[in-house]
């Protein structure tokens, strides 16, 4: 007969691996009761310029939904259509189970509109830099970074078994410096945010494009920001710079203009191909399901056929920078939707981002590490759908904060 074993081992423990938990605990426990905890914020309404918060409308400064395109009713549709025909999800990666014929289109309908021979779909633009950077780089090889380059470019990076240089923030000078010191190299690739994604400034392509061609170094742009944004077409930062030709891989994400969630890179087709075969986070990673694929190329579609919502992305865009300059704000660098307000310190910034709240605003505090130490900031950004309105009643709320904190007279 079996009879239950039972042993005396006592009072589990706390393996010491989560002592770091217990502090995160405490940190958050003393934000909330300092009214400065400021993250994981409920919203109960679809990503338009105003939300529900709490049961209560505030205007969105803080959405990357540049398009607005994101409740549209053609890219929902889309997405119900997909659903309709081929289900909610793919049950596998793309590399064996997971490709369906609306991936391909996607990706014929991607490279035509970057302007390269091939593109690839990724579950999320996280997973591209992540997979696409590490499958590319091999042992003997060196990746140079801008300091303030997204999180996934470092990580993509740092998962590979290259050599990694960061360079000082927007300084090209810098790049052919370490450029120039690293002897023995056996490929180089820089890879730089086209549209940085906490200051809205600009990677100045021209001349990065121009020491990468002293060092036969590949160029790979990040356009998460970029694309839909800046350019005639909307291609992105290659384009904004007429650089298409000098960038040999633009990646891009769909979570931001493109109103759903995934990524994709492009450029030739036999690099293109050993991504496609090589990165780990596609090949051992479910693929893309089909509502979030076609929303994407909706949106895409949307994106070509309707220049006039980029043009009144870049009215309000220059409505808001000018508001927020005029009213004696810091906003760095910016030259597009992502207008940064520098505050300095963390905790200012979560107290105000909690004032604006109650002031009937969302924006986004963000505080070292995405920043350099003391210069946290408030992130706002626009989007096409935002009336005059809106963005007015948004900086008369931040006229109100600012003089509060003493940030402005
Ligand atoms: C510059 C940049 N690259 C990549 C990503 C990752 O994209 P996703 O959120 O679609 O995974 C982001 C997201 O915030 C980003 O800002």
């Amino acid at each position: 007969m079996l009879q239950a074993v039972t042993t005396s081992v006592g009072a589990p423990s706390q393996p010491s691996v989560f002592d770091k938990c217990r502090a995160m605990t405490e940190r958050v426990a003393i934000a909330r009761t300092e009214d400065a905890y400021c993250y994981f914020r409920v919203i109960e309404s679809p990503q338009e310029p105003e939300v529900v918060v709490g049961s209560r409308k505030l205007v969105m400064l803080g959405s990357n939904n540049y398009l607005g395109l994101t409740n549209h009713p053609k890219v929902k549709e889309a997405a119900v259509d997909a659903v309709r025909r081929f289900g909610t999800g793919c049950a596998g990666s793309r590399l064996l189970n997971g490709t369906l014929t609306l991936h391909e289109a996607l990706e014929a309908k991607l490279a035509r509109f970057i302007g390269k021979p091939a593109a690839v779909t990724f579950s999320t633009g996280f997973q591209v830099n992540l997979g696409a950077i590490s499958s590319l780089l091999d042992r003997g090889d060196v990746v140079y970074l801008d300091k303030q380059d997204h999180a996934c470019i470092i990580d993509g990076a740092r998962l590979s078994f290259a050599r990694i240089r960061k360079f000082e923030h927007n300084d090209p000078g810098e790049l052919r410096r370490r450029m120039k010191a690293d002897t023995g190299v056996r490929g180089r690739l820089v890879v730089v945010d086209g549209v940085f994604s906490m200051e809205g400034d600009i990677a100045p392509l021209p001349q990065i494009v121009q020491v990468a061609r002293e060092y036969e170094a590949a160029v790979m742009v990040d356009d998460a920001h970029g694309l839909g944004v800046l350019g005639r077409h909307g291609r992105g930062t290659a384009e904004h710079f007429d650089l298409e030709d000098h960038v040999h891989l633009i990646m891009g994400t769909f979570s931001k203009s493109l109103a759903s969630i995934g990524g994709f890179i492009a450029g030739e087709r036999e690099v293109i191909d050993h991504v496609r075969h090589a990165a780990r986070s596609l090949i051992f990673s479910a693929a893309l399901p089909p509502a979030s694929v076609a929303a994407a190329s909706a949106a895409l579609d949307i994106l070509e056929d309707e220049p006039e919502r980029r043009e009144q992305l870049w009215r309000n865009t220059r409505f808001l920078q000018d508001g927020l300059s005029s009213l004696g704000f810091s906003t760095g660098d910016s030259r597009t939707p992502v207008v940064p307000i520098i505050v300095g310190d963390d905790n200012l910034a979560f107290l105000m981002t909690r004032r604006l709240e109650e002031e009937g605003v969302f924006v986004n505090p963000v505080v070292s590490p995405a920043t350099p130490k003391g210069r946290a900031l408030l992130r706002t950004s626009c989007m096409a759908t935002h009336t005059e309105e809106h963005l007015s009643r948004a900086l008369e709320a931040c006229a109100r904060v600012g003089r509060a904190f003493g940030l402005i007279a």
